[in-house]
């Protein structure tokens, strides 16, 4: 016997869940399957993003910050601490409890919004008379559901070195870096990307030594390079240790530590030993267990889920969203998705602007940006206007003591039309929102110029900037 549904999502992180509660929003009966288990093996909604993502890398980032602004910022206020000490389980199981609220809120959403949740794993069984039966495989034992709508959004998961697993103890992946319960002295990563500096950021604010080995020539290719620029000059000052153009070669575990060979770019033999290391070479979509052969789901080489714009599969009533499709690897990517597809399912016109998708990296300094860079704006000979404003002239930004890094603005050339804004400095995450708003209404530069903002405020910045593209800064 099997339940009938209209949609089944399988999988229960932001791209998946999200769809649920818009397709149950728009009267649709819908079941959302999500495999996910908390440490006592209850369900755990919400994905990578909630579960070992971006929920938790945030809640130890502001930890770590505290203290970093216990043990280095305060005396410049006159505050004085005597006996400054961290006790990194009770920060690692506060990180838990934000988790777990999360958790509890999906769980909570899916109640409010009358979605059937299933804990455990979904898997294609076949194709059957106007639809697909998908077989739950759970603590309850096997259930069948069928639909003529599923989603797919079972996400991504962390890729490992050739030849060296994860054991979440010596080798991690994010995983096991956001559950380290003591600061290691010595800390590897391999890779400058995302994962590498936040929770670089993480453990050397904390007291590691940390050394990062990275692959490319480059520091944050998809970064503009002026703003890399900046963040690595000031991520260098605070000793975070990146090692540009490496090759890696052996890495040995051993009880105490790891210990791995690899190559400068000048060619020369290196070593590294270090008590863990944490390897973060990006992400590998996830479609294991879903039996995808049985319906003829299309893969492609990478084992994405082959979509077209519109996150349409192959197969009619299939739909697939979020990281185990292509695009970038982002919950709120993923979200926008999810939305999208409820909507085209119930025969509305759902819309992603890819354009307008913000990268925001949460470091000291944060990094965000939207749109175009300067050397992509070059590369595709387009003719641009390019303004920037240093934090170091924003009154705001010297009041709370972080005046590193600016805010950059690239406007069309004849149209004055906002390609790009990119900004390395505090409240990044939160100052790149007025730059995607803009740029989803089309704004021109000179638009956001003539924007009265609050004074003092870091926002300012975002004016000056836009002032800036026309050389007509008032502060600088
Ligand atoms: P996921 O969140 O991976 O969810 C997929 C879900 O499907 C999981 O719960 C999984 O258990 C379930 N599942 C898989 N297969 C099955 C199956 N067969 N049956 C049942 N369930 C199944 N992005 C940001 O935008 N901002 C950030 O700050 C950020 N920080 C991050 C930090 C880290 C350390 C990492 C690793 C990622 C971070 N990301 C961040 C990326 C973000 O987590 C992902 O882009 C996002 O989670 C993708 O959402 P998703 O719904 O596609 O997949
Ligand atoms: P990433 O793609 O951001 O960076 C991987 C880095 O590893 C790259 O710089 C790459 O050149 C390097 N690399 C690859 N192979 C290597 C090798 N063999 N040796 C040395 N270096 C190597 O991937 P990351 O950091 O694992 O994160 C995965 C994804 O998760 C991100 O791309 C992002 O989509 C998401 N994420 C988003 C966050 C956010 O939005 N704030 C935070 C963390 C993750």
């Amino acid at each position: 016997m099997s339940t009938a549904f209209d949609v089944i999502v399988i999988g229960a992180g932001p791209g998946g869940y999200i769809a649920a509660i818009r397709a149950a929003q728009l009267g649709f009966k819908v079941a959302c399957i999500d495999e996910w288990k908390n440490d006592k093996g209850g369900p755990a909604p919400g994905g990578t993003c909630t579960n070992v993502g971006c929920i938790p890398s945030k809640a130890l980032l502001q930890s770590s910050e505290n203290y970093e602004h216990a043990a280095h910022g305060f005396a410049e206020h006159g505050i004085g601490l005597k006996d400054l000490s961290i006790d990194v389980q009770k920060m690692v199981g506060r990180k838990q409890a934000v988790v777990k609220q999360n958790n509890d809120g999906i769980l909570y959403l899916f109640k409010k919004n009358k979605i059937s949740f299933f804990h455990g794993r979904g898997s294609f069984a076949r194709a059957v008379d106007g639809g697909y039966e998908i077989l739950v495989n759970g603590a309850k034992g096997d259930e069948h559901l069928t639909a003529g709508q599923i989603v797919v959004a079972t996400g991504s998961s962390a890729r490992a070195l050739p030849g060296t697993p994860f054991d979440e103890e010596m080798v991690l992946s994010n995983d096991g870096a956001l559950r380290i319960v003591e600061v290691p002295r010595k800390l590897g990563l391999i890779g400058s990307g995302v994962i590498g500096l936040e929770m670089g950021s993480v453990w050397r604010r904390l007291g590691a030594e940390v050394t990062v080995l990275e692959a490319m020539p480059a520091f944050l290719p998809a970064a503009d390079e002026q703003i890399a620029k900046e963040a690595l000059k000031a991520f260098n000052k605070q000793g975070l240790k990146i090692e540009f153009g490496v090759k890696v070669g052996a890495v040995k575990v051993g009880k105490k530590g790891v210990s791995v060979a690899w190559t400068d770019a000048k060619g020369a033999a290196q070593s590294l030993d270090v008590d863990k290391l944490i390897v973060s070479i990006g992400r590998v979509p996830h479609t294991e267990g879903l039996n995808a052969a049985a319906v003829g789901l299309q893969l492609d080489e990478r084992g994405a889920i082959v979509v077209d714009a519109d996150c349409r599969t192959n197969l009619p009533g299939v739909w697939a969203v979020g990281d185990v499709v292509r695009g970038p690897m982002l919950a709120h990517k993923a979200e926008e998705e999810g939305v999208a597809v409820a909507e085209r399912i119930a025969g509305q016109h759902g819309h992603v602007d890819f354009n307008t998708v913000p990268w925001v990296i949460y470091t000291s300094p944060e990094i965000a940006w939207v749109g175009q860079t300067e050397q992509a704006l070059k590369a595709a000979g387009r003719a641009y206007k390019a303004g920037t404003f240093p934090f170091l002239a924003n009154g705001r930004a010297r009041a709370l003591g972080d005046t590193t890094g600016m805010v950059k603005f690239l406007a069309d050339a004849s149209t004055d039309e906002i390609l790009g804004v990119h900004i390395v400095g505090p409240m990044a995450s939160e100052l790149i929102s007025e730059a995607v708003v803009a740029m989803s209404f089309k704004a021109s530069a000179e638009d956001i110029a003539r924007i009265c903002h609050a004074h003092p405020s870091l926002s300012e910045a975002i004016k000056e900037a836009a002032l800036a593209v026309d050389k007509r800064t008032l502060n600088f």
